[in-house]
């Protein structure tokens, strides 16, 4: 669907549905509304009369104008009541307009901008949200069958002036970009591990950096691995027929950068759990388990036109944890890159125990911070069910960073603490370590675990573990699937510095 921004008047505008927000609980129709149903001589209002139509969030009602308008159809959005209007309700608009309009015949779209008139939304944000509640929102996954709907060729964003105009064109480029980096995300994850094995995910990070001159990698292989010491990453890797990789990507900004970050994935392809064999009904999702990783790519393959002021490294291990003759077996103990030791005690643990290495690796590069992703634990989603992630911090302002751009990209996110007395609860009698602690507080001694790999560098734990795999929809723009969740709040985040 191609996205352009016009200056015109919604009367004026010429296409097959012209899609207006309305509020709910409002006696009067004010501005676009009244105005489209006075040209329409109460068309609109008398459909909306007749259908009961109420304007809660995301609900729709089609007009056809018959020739009364230029436009062919008129769909209302309900937009909810307005001293609640958010970016959020915007996205959420735009998806459930798409929604319908891909089961119609529908080739030319045509949006007009929203708000509640209290300036909560202007003109840039209001672009890039409807942007990126149609993309994401007329997202499939095709690969494996028949799209299940219709996208429009083109869709406009109407701007009354000039100066709208040039705001809007700006909303809606960094409305493609992100959707762009979340589709990508969203692409890898939905793919079976089947086809998405460790050298497929080497494969997409190759083909990242090809041709853009500020993007780097790097890829060790397994015997790379082994002189580096990251008995971690091969331990998890040693039961999968694929060998592991450790991707590190690179992003130096034009200028001297203002920092140097570290993002890191968690990218297990699959998580059969190991020797600690997983039941069945827990393994049906578990080609999700690269979704840490997939969320670097996603960065990595808008990086260049988002073009942050920072150096960005991007490093995710590459590995399969299946049960076989050679797989690790609860009892043995692996040495990590920093020389620390874990004893595996549950091979389904198996994430903390190749991010030991992934962190300790970007620990060495001695970045300003370090960032991951991972789907780490189902005791994160039991803590905070599936649409929020877990997370955890060894420093208070990094957190805040990253909680205050995550709630502007609408991705839901909360602290849990590192507490100190669990501590003792990862202690190992045999190693430095052990890579389970017991029944209760699994994300936080899972995040506590990790802690012990990135030295006294600012760090932050993103356990995406329930947000990265919608087993129903989960928003509008938010189907069932892999979400791409995480990638929109790195964006905005590394947008801030
Ligand atoms: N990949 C899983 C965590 C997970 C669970 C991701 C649900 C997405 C949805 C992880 O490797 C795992 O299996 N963790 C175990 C840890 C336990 C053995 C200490 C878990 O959470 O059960
Ligand atoms: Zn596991
Ligand atoms: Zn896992």
């Amino acid at each position: 669907m191609k996205i352009e921004a016009k200056r015109g008047e919604v009367l004026e505008e010429v296409c097959d549905v012209l899609v207006v927000g309305l509020f709910s609980g409002q006696k009067n129709f004010g501005g676009m509304i009244a105005m489209l149903d006075r040209a329409s001589d109460g068309l609109i209002s008398r459909v909306i009369k007749e259908e009961g139509f109420v304007a809660d969030a995301s609900k729709t009602l089609l007009v056809r104008t018959d020739g009364r308008l230029k436009a062919k159809r008129v769909m209302l959005v309900g937009l909810g009541l307005s001293d609640r209007f958010t970016l959020e309700t915007v996205r959420c608009a735009a998806a459930s307009a798409v929604i319908v309009i891909r089961q119609m015949n529908v080739r030319k779209l045509s949006f007009t901008l929203v708000s509640s008139g209290k300036g909560d939304v202007d003109a840039h944000g209001c672009s890039q949200a409807l942007t990126e509640g149609a993309l994401l929102g007329a997202y499939s996954f095709g690969r494996y069958k028949k799209e299940d709907g219709k996208t429009p060729k083109t869709m406009m964003i109407l701007a009354h002036d000039r100066q709208t105009l040039r705001h809007v064109q700006k909303g809606i480029e960094d409305g493609i970009r992100t959707s762009t980096a979340v589709i990508f995300a969203r692409d890898l994850v939905n793919t079976p591990a089947q086809h998405m094995r460790p050298a497929d995910l080497v494969d997409a990070a190759r083909a990242i950096v090809k041709g853009k001159g500020r993007l780097r990698v790097k890829v060790y292989d397994k015997s790379q691995l082994e002189r580096m010491g990251a008995g971690g990453i091969l331990a998890v890797a040693q039961g999968s027929d694929h060998q592991p990789y450790l991707v590190h990507l690179i992003y130096r900004p034009s200028g001297k950068p203002k920092k140097r970050v570290a993002v890191v994935g968690k990218a297990v392809t699959f998580d059969s759990g190991g020797l600690s064999l997983k039941p069945a009904d827990s393994m049906t999702t578990m080609k999700c388990d690269m979704a840490g990783g997939a969320a670097v790519l996603g960065l990595f393959n808008v990086m260049n036109e988002l073009s942050p002021k920072v150096e960005v490294h991007g490093i995710f291990a590459a590995v399969e944890n299946m049960p076989s003759g050679s797989a690790i077996r609860p009892g043995d103990v692996v040495r990590i890159m920093n020389k620390k030791t874990i004893e595996i005690l549950n091979t389904d643990a198996e994430g903390r125990v190749t991010l030991a290495d992934s962190l300790s690796y970007a620990a060495k590069l001695k970045p300003d911070v370090i960032v991951d992703l991972a789907t780490l634990t189902g005791a994160c989603v039991v803590a905070l069910g599936e649409e929020i992630t877990g997370v955890m911090s060894n420093d208070p302002k990094l957190a805040q960073a990253i909680l205050a751009s995550a709630s502007v990209v609408g991705e839901k996110m909360w602290e849990l603490p590192l507490e100190e007395n669990y501590k003792t609860l990862i202690s190992s009698d045999v190693a430095d370590y052990k890579n389970i602690a017991g029944k209760w507080g699994g994300a936080l001694t899972a995040g506590l675990l990790l802690r012990e790999f990135v030295g006294d560098i600012s760090w932050a734990h993103l356990d995406i573990a329930g947000p990265s795999f919608a087993e129903r929809q989960m928003t509008p723009y938010m189907r069932k699937g892999a979400t791409g969740h995480g990638v929109r709040t790195l964006i905005q985040w590394l947008k801030s510095f």
